[in-house]
């Protein structure tokens, strides 16, 4: 569940360009049209919607909350996918032609966000969602089927996404989730980064905001689809170089300008990305209070060891071991870097982070053995001159305990006194 926080989050009205539909081939190319079927690439100055026009300028199926209870068996408390700051999320069971409940174990799989239901609490980010996942369309963002209005209800229809989040993989310790492979990692680190490109994009302008392990999902095969859109905002538009919004987002994603002006900027979203990259180079969580003292912040006690050939494997999930090549971890260290750079201008864009991503997939099996005999050298020299002994940590824990970690949750944000 979220924070003490999470009961006073609030988000800006989400804002629309000029009714236009965005969408991206399956070729990766971003189109921008109406429905005329022109295609354009003129962002539309943004113009705040009305919630009726929203809803009525989407493809989303309207639900009853009869209908998703039939399709959750009641929100029944053993079927819960994932909790986050927002609300509660429910594994259901929908025919796939009609889009009625059906029977559990038949047809299309859904997963089902119910919002806290406290006076409203909520409102604007479910909004937010269906006005962003009603009109982006990408194979790295998770699809909105369908949502319910209802009296004092607000619930979100998404298809499900059979791995369940990157923060499970990642943090969550027993025999279900094994950890995962580097070659893994970089697959979803790419996937992830795509999802963010494509919402950079000249086209689509719009800062996800929330870039975290716990909204980033994997299908079946790990591909990344970036998932809960509640925070998300249109970037600036003609001259204007940021957003100015008040501080909302989750400790220790956050990037050091926004969360000291509150202006916002795609930049903003990567450093958050070098946040994330470095939680799965690492293996440990953003912000971590049960390591030492001086390892609770993961960026702070990381950043030094990054460039360095020889300390870098002080960093590096020691699980990995063998699995990558120097050169390999050496380039991927580097652009998380880059991307946590405290100027924002230093900073690579999502583009940029994607061709390296991509390099890196393409050279992931020149190790040779000459490398794999250094990179056994240098850690014997790294870990004798580095710390003996690694405290118990969150991800320690075995299953049953996972949950009790103070999950980070999305919440307004303020610079620390
Ligand atoms: N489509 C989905 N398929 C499977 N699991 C999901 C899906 N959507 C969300 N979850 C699970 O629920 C958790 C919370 O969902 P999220 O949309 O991030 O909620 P919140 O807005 O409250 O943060 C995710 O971290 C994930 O574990
Ligand atoms: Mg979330």
């Amino acid at each position: 569940m979220g924070n003490c926080w999470t009961a006073r989050i609030k988000a800006e009205s989400p804002y629309h360009t000029g009714g236009n539909l965005k969408y991206v081939s399956n070729d990766g190319n971003v189109l921008s049209g109406s429905s005329s079927g022109k295609v354009s690439s003129n962002s539309v100055p943004p113009t705040p919607r009305s919630e009726g026009d929203i809803l009525q300028s989407t493809n989303l199926k309207s639900f009853s909350l009869s209908e998703l209870k039939t399709a959750t068996r009641n929100f029944r408390p053993d079927s819960v996918l994932g909790e986050g700051g927002f609300g509660s999320v429910f594994k259901g069971w929908i025919d796939e032609n009609a889009l009625t409940a059906s029977k559990p174990g038949t047809g299309t799989v859904i997963a089902v966000k119910r919002l806290n239901q406290e006076g409203f609490q909520g409102h604007r980010e479910w909004l937010a969602e269906v006005n962003y996942l009603g009109q982006l369309y990408h194979p790295n963002l998770v699809k909105l089927i369908g949502y319910c209005l209802e009296d004092e209800h607000r619930l979100l229809v998404y298809e499900f996404m059979p791995r369940g989040s990157l923060e499970n993989h990642l943090f969550r310790r027993g025999s279900y989730f094994q950890p995962l492979s580097w070659n893994l990692r970089m697959k979803v680190s790419l996937g992830a980064a795509k999802g963010l490109a494509f919402l950079h994009s000249a086209e689509t302008k719009v800062i996800y905001r929330d870039f975290k392990t716990s909204n980033i999902l994997l299908d079946s095969k790990y591909n990344a689809k970036l998932s809960d859109f509640g925070l998300a905002k249109d970037g600036p538009v003609g001259d204007k170089s940021h957003v100015s919004t008040r501080v909302m987002g989750t400790y220790g994603y956050a990037a050091p300008e926004y969360l000291a002006t509150g202006h916002l900027t795609a930049k903003s979203d990567v450093y958050s990305f070098g946040v994330v990259l470095l939680e799965m180079l690492s293996g440990r969580r953003a912000v971590d209070k049960n390591r030492p003292t001086g390892e609770h912040n993961l960026v702070e006690w990381a950043k030094p060891y990054l460039n360095s050939k020889r300390k870098i494997f002080r960093v590096l999930d020691t699980r990995l071991e063998g699995q990558y090549s120097l050169g390999g971890a050496q380039k991927a260290a580097n652009l998380a870097l880059q991307c946590l750079s405290s100027e924002p201008k230093f900073r690579p864009n999502m583009d940029e982070v994607v061709t390296v991503l991509e390099q890196l997939q393409e050279s992931k099996d020149t190790r040779t053995s000459t490398e794999k005999e250094k990179i056994l050298n240098d850690r014997k020299l790294s870990s004798s001159s580095g710390p003996k002994h690694r405290r118990r940590s969150a991800g320690d824990v075995c299953d049953g305990n996972a949950a009790s970690y103070p999950r980070p949750s999305a919440s307004p944000l303020y610079t620390q006194p």
